[in-house]
């Protein structure tokens, strides 16, 4: 970690009267959940589009239900880490100038405690009928029984997560605007490959109007090259320094 790019993302966090911090999987992964890309990641070993598409539900809802449970064990036993704890703190400080908007799933963010938070890909403890009536709800079961889950009207019930395909939720985007509308001074963003076209045009656009973005991560990534700050090394260790 280079002292001189820790040194410039605390400035600008502490001076940012508009605050947001942007994260994925690698936020998760000193609490033991599996990231998606790299060596160990799930889709080296998984297909997304046999497990995480509305085509591949249609097809073998069992399947996808299997894959589902297998990673819901996996994060029930994981606690925040510190990196959470380091975002929960920026909230306290900046109030309604700070948003936190995640691609994860796992609900260590608000274990922790956040709460101005949009989740941009769901939450893998909540579900909803696979027919699109109602809303959704938390269902912590681990084990999920029986695979694949029905309601009381026998009707299958799926994952409430955005898969491969979907839209994202109007909800949670409508957030994102408005934070962007009221202006933003800084942006963290913090263990993700930047893979997905809609976080590659945020970062974009928030730096064609000069915010200062600060990248944190263990390697480079699609995004670098937007960043105006690196600060590589791993987001428990990092977000707290910048925080603190
Ligand atoms: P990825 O698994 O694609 O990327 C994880 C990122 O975290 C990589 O850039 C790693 O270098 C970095 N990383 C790993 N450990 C880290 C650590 N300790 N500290 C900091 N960084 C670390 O995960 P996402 O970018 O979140 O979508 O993936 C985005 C979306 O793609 C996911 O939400 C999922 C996936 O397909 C859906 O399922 C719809």
């Amino acid at each position: 970690m280079s002292d001189s790019a820790l040194g410039r993302a605390r400035e600008a966090v502490a001076g940012a009267r508009r605050l947001m911090v942007l994260t994925g999987a690698g936020v998760s992964a000193e609490s033991g959940v599996p990231t998606f890309r790299g060596a160990e990641g799930l889709w080296k070993k998984f297909d997304p589009s046999e497990l995480a598409s509305p085509e591949a539900f249609r097809r073998d809802p069992a399947l996808v239900w299997e894959w589902y449970d297998w990673r819901r064990g996996k994060i029930a036993p994981c606690r925040p880490n510190a990196a959470h704890e380091a975002i929960v703190e920026l909230e306290r400080r900046k109030g309604e100038g700070f948003l936190l908007v995640t691609q994860n799933v796992d609900g260590l963010h608000e274990a922790a405690g956040s709460e101005r938070m949009a989740r941009m890909h769901g939450s893998i403890w909540r579900v909803r009928r696979a027919d699109g009536r109602g809303g959704d709800w938390e269902d912590r079961r681990v084990p999920m029984e029986p695979i694949p889950p029905r309601d009381e009207e026998g009707e299958l019930l799926r994952p409430a997560v955005v898969w491969f395909g979907e839209s994202l939720p109007r909800g949670e985007l409508a957030k994102v605007e408005a934070f962007f509308a009221g202006g933003v001074d800084a942006v963290i963003v913090a263990g993700t490959a930047g893979q997905i076209t809609y976080i590659q045009y945020w970062a974009m656009e928030l730096r064609s109007r000069g915010v200062e973005l600060i990248e944190v991560n263990v390697e480079p990534t699609a995004l670098s090259s937007m960043a105006s700050i690196h600060v590589y090394g791993k987001a428990g260790e990092v977000l707290p320094r910048i925080a603190g």
